[in-house]
């Protein structure tokens, strides 16, 4: 190993990424992705599905290798032959959609498993550490528990606590929210948000815009591999420069909302109607509003369009 992250100054950025490409097989995922955290950012990733948001996570804790670019972790090439992954991965936590918990192990088992063999921590130190994590999770008193004695609010804050028993100098969260129930994502939520405010360094893809705009220092709207648009949360959801990124945040947003150009499509024209005998393409298929068309709700701009359900 080239150096390590435990050696790395505290001053330089946490993650530094700079011309990320993966490809899977032929097919390009991530399109040369430039971005910097620094110390105690938080970054809210936002984009539609297959954009790439996953991928580029994956890539920072090296669950997948990246094809050609640089990330450096605490000023480490993490992409160097040599690097040592499993030490780099101690550094940089994961959160998933799925909570991932051994099912057959205790909550303090699943909690100290990884401290005891990666960290070489004695079993007391290891349960003195996840005791403090579940106890800023509010799970103390489920030391006993097994996974599916929980709730997916309790698993998923197991699964934070797990993550931050190894000390992570930052935290990666891929849609912690998104599996759960609507009543249970404010709880996992509210530790998140305490989590931030503790000064961890995160980098959160999350649909929550309502938390990306309070606890997110920065937003970054990926489209088709790319970053399309980085910068204070309250601009890029607020006022996004781009037309993808409004029309995204438009159905985030909004998502019963009925696009005018849909009202049409509940029933077919009818005789008498303007459009029964227009001719076929007119509207184009489905009558979509093509891209800066007019959108229901006249537009997301604005920034008191956006409905805030701060939980
Ligand atoms: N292991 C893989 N092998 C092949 N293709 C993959 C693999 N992982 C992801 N992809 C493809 O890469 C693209 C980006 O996927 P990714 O999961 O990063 O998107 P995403 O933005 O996280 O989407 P979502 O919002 O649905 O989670 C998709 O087209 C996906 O099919
Ligand atoms: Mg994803």
């Amino acid at each position: 190993m080239t150096g390590t992250a435990d050696s790395a100054g505290p001053t330089g950025p946490v993650i530094e990424i700079r011309g990320l490409h993966k490809s899977f097989g032929d097919t390009p995922v991530l399109k040369g992705i430039d971005l910097t955290v620094g110390a105690g950012d938080v970054v809210c990733v936002i984009g539609p599905s297959g954009s790439g948001k996953s991928t580029l996570l994956r890539c920072v804790n090296l669950l997948e290798q990246p094809t050609a670019g640089s990330i450096k972790l605490l000023g480490v090439e993490m992409t160097d032959p040599d690097v040592d992954i499993d030490r780099v991965r101690t550094h940089v936590g994961m959160v998933f959609q799925s909570f991932n918990l051994f099912p057959h192990k205790t909550v303090l088992q699943n909690l100290t498993v990884a401290q005891r063999k990666v960290l070489r921590r004695s079993a007391a130190e290891a349960d003195a550490v996840a005791l403090r994590n579940l106890e800023h999770v509010g799970l103390a008193d489920r030391v006993d528990a097994y996974p599916a004695q929980l709730s997916g609010g309790q698993q998923q804050r197991v699964a934070i606590a797990r993550a931050l028993s190894m000390d992570p100098a930052m935290m990666l969260f891929d849609e912690p929210t998104s599996a759960l129930d609507p009543e249970l994502v404010g709880d996992v939520l509210a530790v998140m948000r305490d989590l931030a405010r503790s000064g961890m360094t995160m980098m959160v893809v999350t649909h929550e815009m309502a938390f990306a705009r309070e606890v997110g220092d920065r937003v970054v709207f990926m489209d088709d591999g790319q970053v399309m648009e980085e910068g204070p949360a309250a601009q890029v959801i607020g006022a996004p420069r781009t037309e993808r990124a409004r029309v995204f945040l438009h159905r985030v947003l909004n998502p019963t909302a009925v696009e005018e150009s849909e009202l049409g499509q509940t029933e077919p024209p009818q005789p008498g109607d303007p459009d029964y005998l227009a001719p076929a393409g007119g509207r184009g298929p489905g009558g979509r509003t093509s891209p800066g068309g007019p959108r229901a709700g006249g537009g997301s701009e604005g920034e008191g369009h956006v409905p805030l359900t701060v939980r």
